[in-house]
């Protein structure tokens, strides 16, 4: 279902192009001359994939998110991390939450308007918590520039996966250059996390291209360590931009699995080679560069 009153055509535009959308029976069509992007809707879902594709990976993984708020990973994962983005995203009007997944983990600023995009349809045809439901990727937004008021993103850039570490940089820089296109100045962007220790990081970004290859798909996660992320935030988000940054504390001994799909695998915090982190990056009111 797309909430009552929210008219698709006026925050939408073409994931394509960046033109204005026309409203047809059924579908949304873009009005630029050559263009052709055409976005069907059916069961509530916008389909705002900018070209044709086959069925996404991520659309059958929802059952590994229902997982996501249960048991300790509530407390790990979700917890403070809610009460946290409380604050930060009051007042905010039109919200982005990229990779949704079937439900929100947080409260809704009152009166907002919360547009869940995903490349999971499945995830998406759960989700009853969003008032806008596009099916789309963080590469290609189906936005306006400087339209939204905050961006959130629930563990979802670790999983913007290519064949290789230098792919995944390029989607991941892809997905910051869409945000800072779409933010309103003064908007944030809310991103939670797990950040490698410089160990683990080094290791994953030696054996990741090799384990790509022989576990395909599944292998569907690349964790940014927090220095690399924010370099690379500083360098394409807008001129202005401060960032927040704050590792979540757990006890110690508190036992957790590492992965929503590894639920079996549970160790105590203390073993874990990662900081859980919040970076809350708020674009500067004048976008203008001084220097
Ligand atoms: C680990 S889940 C997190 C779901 C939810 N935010 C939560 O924390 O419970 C990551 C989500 O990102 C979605 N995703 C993966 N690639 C994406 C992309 N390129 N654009 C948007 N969402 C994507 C997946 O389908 C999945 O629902
Ligand atoms: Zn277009």
């Amino acid at each position: 279902m797309i909430a009552a009153g929210v008219a698709l055509e006026k925050i939408l535009a073409c994931p394509r192009c960046h033109g204005g959308l026309e409203r047809l029976p059924g579908a949304l069509a873009c009005g630029t001359p050559g263009c052709g992007f055409r976005g069907v809707i059916a069961d509530g879902i916008v389909n705002a994939l900018p070209t044709a594709a086959g069925p996404s990976f991520f659309d059958a993984t929802y059952p590994v998110m229902m997982h996501s708020s249960s048991g300790p990973s509530r407390l790990v994962f979700y917890s403070q991390q809610a009460a946290a983005l409380r604050e930060r995203l009051a007042g905010a009007r039109l919200v982005l939450d990229v990779g949704c997944g079937p439900r929100l983990e947080y409260e809704r600023p009152p009166a907002s308007v919360v547009i869940g995009l995903d490349l999971s349809y499945e995830s998406l045809r759960h989700n009853t918590d969003v008032d806008v439901r596009l099916y789309g990727s963080a590469t290609s937004l189906p936005l306006p520039a400087g339209s939204i008021d905050a961006i959130v993103c629930f563990y979802s850039l670790h999983h913007l996966v290519g064949q290789t570490v230098h792919e995944n940089e390029a989607l991941l820089r892809a997905a910051l250059r869409e945000f800072a296109r779409v933010l309103k100045p003064g908007a944030d962007l809310l991103v939670f996390e797990v950040a490698p220790w410089w160990p683990a990081w080094t290791v994953q970004r030696l054996a990741w291209n090799l384990a790509r290859r022989k576990l395909g798909r599944s292998l569907d996660m690349f964790f940014w360590r927090r220095q690399t992320l924010t370099a690379l935030a500083s360098e394409l988000l807008p001129p202005g931009t401060r960032l927040e940054y704050r590792a979540i504390r757990i006890p110690p001994f508190t036992v957790f699995p590492f992965a929503f799909a590894l639920q079996r695998l549970r160790l105590p915090r203390l073993f874990y080679p990662f900081a859980i982190s919040m970076y809350d990056w708020r674009v500067g009111q004048n976008r203008v560069r001084s220097r």
